[in-house]
């Protein structure tokens, strides 16, 4: 992981570096049954092994959720990442449609699935992805994983780091990730959930991701920066925007500037 810190970026090319699916069950059992789960939702992102060649993503991904899936709210099907070799190939339509049926044949407690897109995808193939959303029943849409596109700079340091290989993510991402945004919400005229996610560093980059049609917001580059924190700093400054908008319902936001 590379820190670009002048643009308050972050390079990584940490690909799913944990011990599986597995070892992840076990965990999580041990904290339900020791009552040490959670208040707040818990979802898990699933992404398919390094070794897995590509023609077996389809029961890579239903092994994990048939693990998993009793002990999270809600799954992301992770293809988007850049740093598992050929990953993104899987956000092509026959391909994700196969992946989305196997998971949903395991899913008769039916768990809310969504999918995680990444920021480089034409707005023709996302508009593909869209196509499999009422089919497969979708659950949301994930905007957005990490680009492997850079900023232009002419600074020396960020250029160094900027040639190193990973997924691109903090502030250079925050404008493409809310044009994905606003697209998949104009899209689907407001009917399909969307998760917010690239450069958000303070509410008025939260409130412009809502803005743009995401009900529901996720940081991490921000947490890299500003420790946890952050997370409450946002939610407070959220608060006194609804003030200034005269807006009691943040929902009365979601999809406004679209
Ligand atoms: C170190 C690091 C590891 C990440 N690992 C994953 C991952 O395993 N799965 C995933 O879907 N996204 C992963 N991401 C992408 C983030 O979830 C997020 O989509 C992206 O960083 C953009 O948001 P941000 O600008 O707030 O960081 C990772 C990002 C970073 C910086």
């Amino acid at each position: 992981m590379f820190r670009a810190i002048a643009d308050e970026a972050v390079i990584n090319r940490m690909g799913f570096n944990n011990a599986g699916a597995a070892a992840l069950a076990q965990k999580l059992s041990g904290w339900k049954k020791s009552g040490r789960w959670p208040r707040h939702p818990v979802g898990i992102n699933l992404g398919k092994s390094k070794i897995t060649p590509l023609e077996d993503a389809a029961e890579d991904y239903a092994d994990s959720f048939r693990a998993l899936r009793d002990l999270a709210d809600f799954f992301v099907i992770n293809v988007s990442s850049p740093n598992t070799p050929n990953l993104r190939q899987l956000q092509d339509k026959a391909a994700l449609d196969e992946i989305f049926a196997a998971v949903q044949q395991l899913n008769s407690v039916q768990k809310p699935i969504l999918v995680k897109v990444a920021p480089d995808l034409s707005f023709t193939a996302l508009d593909e992805i869209l196509e499999l959303a009422a089919p497969r029943h979708l659950a949301g849409i994930v905007a957005t994983n990490t680009t492997v596109a850079r900023p232009p700079t002419s600074d020396a340091a960020l250029q160094t780091i900027y040639a190193e290989t990973g997924g691109l993510s903090g502030r250079p991402l925050r404008a493409r990730s809310t044009e994905v945004v606003r697209h998949l919400f104009k899209q689907t005229n407001g009917r399909l959930p969307i998760i917010g996610v690239g450069g958000i560093f303070t509410a008025d980059d939260a409130w412009e991701k809502i803005a743009a049609g995401a009900s529901l917001v996720q940081i991490y580059t921000a947490m890299v920066y500003e420790g946890p924190g952050v997370a409450r700093k946002i939610v407070r400054g959220l608060v006194q925007r609804m003030k200034q908008a005269g807006v009691s319902d943040l929902k009365e936001i979601i999809g406004s500037a679209v």
